[in-house]
């Protein structure tokens, strides 16, 4: 592991707002401290692939009322997001360091109130398309995961990634609620609460358009 990555792998096992699982550890879902005590009844909110965290940072400095958990297998990226939370004081942002693939193992059923898919990997060839956040194996660990109504937000600048998404959602009988393929193309108020991360940034500089789908499972 290169200096820069080894040194924030150290940093982020000390932070208490981040889960860092061993291998073969999964607690029970109940041990995990977004069940504790002090969030009871407080609607729970993911982003998966979260990265750095930025849409988590500023929903959760924006909805104190809401646990958000940022969750990603890269705990150098997700160091950076950390740390400036535990800077901020935000009680209500925890980071997971896990695959997505694992997340029933760690929340109750039918208990997130949102995901967020910012910014997946699209993993363009066909061989990879099995990895992509939106493909059918992941839509079912979602339904399993939201409570009835709960929606999952997708940002891409990905328009074959936004394609297969639709695509994956229709055919699983899921409801597409909001399906908009440039949102900084309109004058409205940007869905997602007009966070912009770094990542969006440089897509919108390059001249994409940054496409959302909002869609129900259930
Ligand atoms: C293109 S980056 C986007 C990061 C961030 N959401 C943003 O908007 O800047 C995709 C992120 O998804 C994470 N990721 C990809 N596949 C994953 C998986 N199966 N489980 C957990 N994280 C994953 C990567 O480690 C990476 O940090």
């Amino acid at each position: 592991m290169p200096k820069n990555k080894r040194h924030k792998y150290e940093r982020v096992k000390q932070l208490p707002n981040v889960i860092m699982p061993a291998d073969g550890e999964p607690l029970s879902a109940c041990s995990y401290p977004w069940h504790s005590d002090g969030f009871t009844g407080m609607p729970t909110v993911l982003e998966l692939g979260c990265g750095k965290g930025e849409h988590s940072l500023a929903f959760a400095a924006d909805d104190p009322k809401t646990v958000h958990v940022g969750v990603d297998y890269k705990s150098h990226r997700m160091c950076v997001g950390a740390e400036q939370a535990a800077a901020q004081g935000l009680e209500n942002l925890f980071f997971l360091r896990t695959r997505v693939e694992h997340i029933r193992s760690f929340f109750l059923p039918h208990a997130i109130a949102a995901i967020w898919l910012t910014f997946p990997d699209p993993h363009i060839k066909q061989r990879k398309a099995k990895c992509r956040l939106s493909a059918d194996p992941f839509l079912e660990i979602y339904a399993d995961l939201l409570v009835p109504g709960g929606n999952v937000y997708l940002k891409t600048d990905s328009d074959p990634l936004f394609q297969f998404t639709r695509q994956t959602v229709r055919r699983r009988g899921g409801h597409i609620q909001l399906d908009c393929d440039n949102i900084h193309g309109s004058n409205g108020s940007l869905p997602g609460g007009g966070v912009v991360s770094a990542y969006e940034k440089a897509a919108v500089s390059q001249g994409a358009a940054i496409k959302f789908l909002a869609f129900r499972l259930d």
